[in-house]
């Protein structure tokens, strides 16, 4: 797959579900070409090489970081190598596309996009929802002005039952994953509908996180995380996001965006505008392009470094995301609201 002509050669490291999407975003798009990967597993690492006629292969990410033809990683890793995997591609001139949650804390998050900044690189993370067709028209909607002023959120990602283990049980571990349902899901659902609402600075958070659950995970997997967060979220600018994240919970599943302003709402899932004509209430059908998410997250990530313009989801917007989801944790820890500034 190596190409001469590419002008981002990119590197995979991490090859389980999310890395393979991140391949083939790279693979559709023609500026790109993925000339090496890296799995700890060695035997994954040569069999995607293979199958992708992917010529340098390796186990050792800082091997990897040594080959001075890779302009860029897609760090698709368990989240406690996100802050220093990244931090480590970062400092070794490479741009970065960093899967979801940015990090573990907002500390790290600060860290690597610190990083970035110190090196002139590109640091990228992958919320993947920003990507969507209905996600992207209704983003211009917005700015376009045709909700009005946004100043009510309310997301939703919500599983019945559906606990991820992942490789080693690193999902279900706080010091490995840093959470469980909100950081692992709740993070798409809270990310889409508070860019959708721009981006406001959050100030204050209130949050109650459970753990009922436990019986669904093998007895001998640690689990110590959350498997249903629910959350308020002040921001500066007056608007509120409300947010439901569940690994699992007795009610029906199902996947939300709510966002309502001023002179109209809407919601992502049916994509439909509620607004008023006359005075009368009138919902009107919205149409979105078909597109492949993660093809599109890529071709933005590499856009972003092509042009030399900040990612949507850049480096500074992941430590405010982290700051949202620590203040939610220590909420539910302390049994009160949380100022932002006091974290
Ligand atoms: N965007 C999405 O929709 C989406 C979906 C699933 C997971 N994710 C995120 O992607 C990341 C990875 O999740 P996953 O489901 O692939 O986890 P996983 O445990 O299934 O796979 C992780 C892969 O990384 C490899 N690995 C682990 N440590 C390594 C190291 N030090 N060097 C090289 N390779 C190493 C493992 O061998 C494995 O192949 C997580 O941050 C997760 O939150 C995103």
């Amino acid at each position: 797959m190596k190409n001469k002509n590419s002008i981002v050669q990119a590197a995979v490291v991490g090859l389980g579900w999310p890395g393979m999407q991140h391949l083939k975003g790279y693979t559709v798009d023609a500026r790109t070409a993925v000339i090496a990967v890296c799995d700890l597993d060695a035997d994954r690492g040569k069999e995607v090489a293979k199958e992708h006629n992917i010529p340098y292969v390796y186990s050792d990410h800082r091997e990897m970081l040594e080959n001075n033809e890779i302009d860029a990683v897609s760090v698709c890793l368990p989240n406690f190598l996100h802050a220093p995997i990244a931090i480590d591609a970062l400092n070794a001139g490479k741009h970065v596309l960093c899967e979801k949650p940015p990090a573990k804390s907002a500390e790290e998050a600060k860290e690597m996009a610190d990083t970035a900044e110190k090196n002139g690189k590109t640091l990228m993370y992958a919320l993947v929802q920003r990507f969507g067709g209905s996600s992207q028209v209704l983003k211009q909607m917005v700015q376009d002005g045709e909700l009005g002023d946004v100043y009510f959120g309310k997301a939703g990602y919500v599983r019945r039952r559906g606990i991820p283990i992942g490789k080693g049980g690193w999902f279900v571990d706080k010091d490995r994953s840093g959470g469980g349902a909100l950081i692992d899901i709740g993070v798409h659902a809270l990310d889409c509908v508070w860019w959708l609402m721009g981006s406001p600075k959050p100030v204050q958070v209130m949050g109650a996180a459970y753990s009922h659950f436990a019986h669904h995970v093998p007895k001998d997997v640690k689990y110590d995380v959350d498997d249903a967060t629910f959350a308020h979220i002040l921001f500066e600018n007056g608007a509120t996001v409300v947010l439901e994240s569940t690994w699992a919970l007795n009610l029906p599943g199902g996947n939300y965006i709510r966002i309502a302003g001023t002179k109209a709402g809407a919601t992502l899932n049916p994509f439909t505008l509620y607004t008023e004509e006359d005075g009368k209430e009138v919902d009107k059908e919205l149409q979105a392009p078909s597109i492949d998410s993660f093809d599109e997250e890529v071709k933005h990530f590499v856009e972003s470094i092509v042009n030399g313009t900040d990612p949507i989801s850049s480096g500074h917007q992941g430590v405010m995301l982290m700051q949202m989801l620590d203040g939610i944790y220590k909420s539910s820890e302390e049994g009160r609201s949380i100022k932002i500034t006091d974290l």
